[in-house]
């Protein structure tokens, strides 16, 4: 039986179910042709926002063991005249550009700035948990994220996922509000507020403080996010958090993932390996299954 690794995210097609998250391994687009030749269906890019920032001081990622990283890199970037510049001349890609801001209009104003690339997509940051006045704090206020995927939506020619995680209020009411304003699919989840402290210099261990805590001890918290979305709402969802193997990528899609986005993994495998393989068991788990289509499995567990 022939299977089909091809991914469906609401009007985005994928031709493979594995999606770079955003934030990991820099902005080069060397790196994301490298990743894209090397399994993953698409990009999503650093989070852009208006002008540069420089982001803190190091140190910004630690790895944790058993698979967990923490980290407040504090959103360095270029800024979306800069990055507009480096993908402009994209034609084979998929990149899906993450975009931040505090007002529905640096949102769309980067849209049109990006409108002139080729691009696949844009994912809403609605839950950066280290930077003040972005991500998080936007995501923990439902009328601001309306108008912010409204103003992002009434700009774009291409789909818009907002991106959600856990917050001080209750994220369903931001998948809700992302949804009402009329975004494309949901990603979940971000990294999860922590923090690390260094005993011996008893401080910690990340120049900012408080971190995001990514990886694999995020993996069911992310799985139980992505089924009651997909259980409370009829919207196409890209999981995210906790994916280091093909069988967290089955989990995720079997929780209701139509696609599913790996971070923290590229950290602990070959860049070169990490999609391939993951790609490879979900053909091999479909095989094995009788299973056609990844769209078949999608909320599986749940039904
Ligand atoms: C070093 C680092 C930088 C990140 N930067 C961003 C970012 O700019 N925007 C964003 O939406 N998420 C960012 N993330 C979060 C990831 O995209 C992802 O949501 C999170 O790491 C959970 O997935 P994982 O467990 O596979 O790593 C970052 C994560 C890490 C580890």
């Amino acid at each position: 039986m022939e299977s089909s690794l091809e991914a469906q995210v609401g009007p985005l097609r994928l031709e493979r179910p594995t999606v770079l998250a955003s934030g990991i391994l820099g902005i080069s687009v060397e790196i994301f042709g490298r990743l894209h030749g090397a399994g993953a269906g698409a990009i999503v890019s650093k989070s852009i926002s208006v002008e540069p920032r420089d982001g803190y001081p190091g140190p910004t990622v630690v790895p944790l063991g058993g698979g967990g990283w923490i980290n407040a890199v504090g959103l360095s970037n270029p800024g979306a005249a800069a990055f507009a510049g480096m993908i402009r001349d994209n034609r084979t890609v998929p990149i899906i550009v993450s975009l931040v801001g505090s007002a529905p209009e640096e949102f769309s104003s980067m849209v049109e700035r990006f409108e002139g690339c080729h691009i696949a997509g844009y994912e809403i940051n609605l839950s950066c948990p280290h930077v003040d006045d972005v991500g998080l704090e936007v995501g923990d206020d439902p009328e601001l994220v309306s108008r912010v995927v409204r103003a992002t939506k009434s700009a774009a020619s291409v789909p818009v996922f907002a991106k959600v995680g856990l917050g001080r209020s209750d994220y369903l009411d931001t998948v809700s509000a992302a949804i009402d304003a009329g975004a494309d699919g949901i990603t979940a989840i971000n990294t999860v507020q922590a923090l690390a402290i260094d005993i011996e210099a008893q401080r910690p261990k990340l120049s900012n403080g408080i971190g995001g805590l990514s990886g694999i001890p995020i993996g069911t918290i992310a799985q139980r996010c992505v089924a009651q979305i997909h259980s409370q709402f009829d919207i196409p969802i890209m999981g995210c958090g906790g994916v280091s193997t093909w069988e967290d990528a089955v989990a995720l899609v079997l929780a209701g993932a139509s696609a599913v986005q790996l971070g923290s993994a590229l950290g602990y495998g070959s860049p070169d390996r990490v999609f391939a393989d993951v790609n490879d068991g979900i053909a091999r788990y479909m095989e094995r299954k009788g299973v056609r289509s990844v769209r078949e499995m999608v909320g599986r567990a749940l039904a």
